[in-house]
């Protein structure tokens, strides 16, 4: 599309503000924001801004809602023999390779206050391994167990991809090979004022922001990852976020329960620790397995008790760990079926922007809205999908905040816990133990560990403050 073509378009539009001042623009200026107009679809922002029109931040109705339901972990009940046949049958399809790995890092870390990629951060109550060294390691560690390499996804925004790879590349990929880590970007979305209109961050820019985690399955099949890996006979994603250093990056269980569903969408949830625990409720609505957020389910319904139980009647907590199948993905993802389409959501932020003038401005108030998508508003459109339970204290202590609960202090604690508990259970004296750290090349279940650490002869001298990391060497398989 020629130049006019395209101004003729935006004025069509209502939107032909953005290229008031164009002629006033270098030719840098020029080339960068005709590639940033060039990607807007203006047809989704005219809906999308009408939408919040209409509807703002009306509240939804939830008349209807129920709890999900979801499979049961050993621990509280569920049948052991049930997750030993998930297990041994997700080990089957990690054996024949058909399981990559995906993690969301696009975000901007806003509330943890830190300066860089969030997957850098230090993280590890003993070594201080960032977060992404820890999902290397999980990664590798798997790779070598189940004797096939796993791929990894690592989806990076504007702001922080060449940070993020560059990172990767002074650590030497953390011993991955680094033919075997993928990174591309999430989309982004224009910001507009509440009557619609484009925002501009200057006289040459378009304010963009990221379109939200929900934005990876566009990016995913854009990149071209999805069609790549099906045809090596990869079909299975396994999707964490950046900041949960306690996550089973690879869990066979979790990976047989959803091919053995034969779902689309598979879901891992926790017992919410209190009513109004900032985390995605699992529920049911329209006969569809729907998350809603904490900010928009009601505090009412939030606190609701069970008449019979007394517990809590929306326990399920989302820590955001999802199975997907890639055909999946290519469906919605791929754009091409509107009723497939994830919803986009609105949040009502402060712009700094231009105004009429060209005048930059950084507003008191919120001014502009921004456009998001949800990776979990991808349930309700799976033909079938499956929760199971985990256990907190096994898999979800995220690194969300500078201080006080979901910091690194927290989340440090519980990561040491884990493995004094692993010794304990291994029938160790933990009663000196404050602070320790296992490598995952050790073990990333309580049941590797204690299988190696019966196997280890002679056993280390245990000392507050140990980092055992017996078997590094022997897992360099993946360089080869
Ligand atoms: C999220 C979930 C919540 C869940 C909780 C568990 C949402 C809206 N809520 O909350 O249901 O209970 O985690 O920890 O997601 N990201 C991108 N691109 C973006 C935005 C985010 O890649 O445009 C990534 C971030 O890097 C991070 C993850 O998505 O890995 C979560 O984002 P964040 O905004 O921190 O979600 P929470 O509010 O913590």
């Amino acid at each position: 599309m020629n130049l006019s073509e395209l101004v003729q378009k935006f004025e069509d539009a209502g939107q032909g503000h953005v290229f008031r001042f164009f002629t006033k623009l270098n030719e840098t200026e020029k080339t960068a924001l005709l590639q940033q107009a060039t990607e807007i679809n203006l047809a989704e922002i005219s809906s999308l801004s009408l939408e919040w029109q209409e509807t703002g931040l009306l509240s939804e109705d939830y008349s209807d809602l129920a709890p999900a339901p979801y499979i049961q972990h050993p621990a509280s009940g569920g049948d052991e023999s049930f997750w030993g046949q998930a297990s041994a049958l997700g080990e089957e399809g990690l054996r024949k390779g058909r399981v990559a790995a995906f993690t969301v890092a696009g975000g901007q870390g806003t509330r943890l206050g830190y300066n860089g990629p969030k997957g850098t951060f230090p993280s590890t109550p003993v070594k201080g391994k960032s977060l992404f060294q820890v999902f290397s390691e999980k990664i590798r560690a798997s790779s070598d167990r189940y004797g096939n390499v796993i791929e990894w996804l690592i989806m990076t925004s504007i702001q922080n991809d060449a940070e993020t790879r560059a990172f990767f590349k002074v650590h030497d990929f953390f011993g991955l090979n680094c033919r075997h880590v993928h990174f591309f970007t999430q989309g982004l979305m224009p910001a507009v004022d509440t009557s619609g209109k484009i925002l501009m961050s200057s006289k040459g820019r378009i304010a963009m922001s990221p379109d939200g985690h929900g934005g990876s399955l566009r990016a995913l099949v854009r990149s071209g990852h999805v069609q790549r890996l099906l045809s090596k006979g990869v079909d299975t994603i396994s999707y964490f976020q950046v900041d949960n250093p306690l996550v089973q990056c690879i869990d066979p269980a979790f990976i047989g329960f959803h091919i053995k569903e034969r779902a689309e969408i598979s879901s891992k949830m926790v017992q919410k620790a209190y009513a109004s625990e900032r985390v995605g409720h699992f529920c049911v609505q329209n006969e569809k397995q729907v998350v809603i957020e904490y900010s928009d389910l009601p505090k009412e319904l939030q606190e609701k008790l069970h008449p019979e139980t007394g517990e809590l009647l929306y326990p399920a907590g989302s820590i955001a760990i999802h199975i997907l199948d890639l055909n999946f993905i290519a469906r919605v993802g791929g754009g091409n079926d509107p009723a497939l389409a994830l919803p986009f959501h609105f949040a009502q932020k402060k712009v700094s922007c231009i105004d009429a003038a060209g005048s930059l401005f950084s507003p008191l108030e919120p001014n502009g809205i921004k456009f998001e998508m949800f990776i979990f508003d991808s349930l309700p459109l799976a033909k079938r999908s499956v929760i199971i339970e985990t256990r907190r204290e096994d898999e979800f202590s995220p690194i969300k905040n500078a201080s006080g609960q979901d910091s690194v202090t927290t989340s440090k604690r519980d990561q040491s816990a884990q493995h004094i508990r692993w010794l304990k259970t291994a029938g160790e004296d933990v009663n000196d133990l404050e602070t320790i750290e296992i490598s995952p090349f050790c073990a990333q279940t309580e049941s590797e560990f204690i299988k190696y650490w019966q196997a280890l002869d002679p056993k280390p001298l245990l000392k507050d403050g140990m980092y055992l990391n017996l078997n590094d060497n022997l897992c360099s398989k993946q360089r080869l």
